[in-house]
């Protein structure tokens, strides 16, 4: 696909016309990365906004003791990288490291921040992307704080599965599961909890497993 048109497939790109879309793709480059890459770390200065093509990066708080918290994730068509851009020192707020080969958009920063100026669409529209991440967030929080690890796994695996299960015949969702140590990086437990958590959950029937397939049949529509 034409590197315009491979932006003009970004929802967030959406409301761009065609000169619009040629202006960011002359501010930006696609970079491949191989799975694991740390593409940067809290603290580093940065000055680049990413969009993911393909692959999936996930957002990761580190401890010193060297356990990892994830924030968030983010697959195709979501962006990343913009707070650095806010702030007055550049400083990353979060690492971000890719789970899988992925293929990003990489943006210049400053000239991100003059079409913001110049466009109130896109303005609007990441406006409306940090908003939304901040309900999560908080909702995330509010789970912490509140639930318990079961409950928090319980959550997660519907998540997943409404945003990206596949519908059965008989209407219940299907996802594959991720590997344990990274639902406790992202429920903030341990994997031996999440373990236990998932056996409790199968044996209440509110899911069931196959392998590494988890079958919500209590999520029909
Ligand atoms: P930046 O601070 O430049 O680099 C790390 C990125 O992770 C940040 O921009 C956001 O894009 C993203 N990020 C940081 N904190 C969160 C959060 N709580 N929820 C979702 N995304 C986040």
């Amino acid at each position: 696909m034409n590197p315009v048109e491979v932006l003009r497939a970004v929802p967030f790109f959406a409301g761009l016309n065609q000169n619009q879309l040629e202006t960011v793709h002359r501010v930006s480059e696609i970079q491949q990365f191989a799975k694991d890459t740390i593409l940067f770390r809290e603290g580093d200065r940065g000055d680049a906004l990413y969009v993911v093509l393909s692959g999936r990066v996930k957002v990761v708080k580190l401890a010193d003791d060297g356990r990892e918290f994830i924030l968030a994730s983010f697959g195709p068509g979501e962006l990343f990288g913009e707070m650095a851009l806010f702030d007055p020192d550049e400083k990353r707020t979060a690492t971000v490291v890719t789970f899988e080969p992925s293929s990003l958009l990489v943006i210049s920063g400053k000239l991100f921040m003059a079409m913001l100026m110049e466009n109130p669409a896109i303005s609007l529209s990441l406006l409306r992307t940090v908003t939304q991440r901040l309900k999560e967030s908080s909702a995330r929080f509010a789970n912490l704080i509140f639930l318990d690890t079961y409950s928090r796994v319980g959550n997660y695996l519907v998540k997943m599965a409404q945003d990206g299960g596949r519908r059965l015949a008989d209407g219940s969702l299907v996802i594959t599961r991720p590997p344990q140590q990274e639902i406790a990086d992202f429920v903030g437990s341990s994997r031996e909890t999440v373990s236990r958590a998932l056996k409790e959950l199968e044996h209440q029937g509110l899911i069931r497993m196959i392998g590494k397939k988890v079958i919500l049949s209590r999520l029909k529509p």
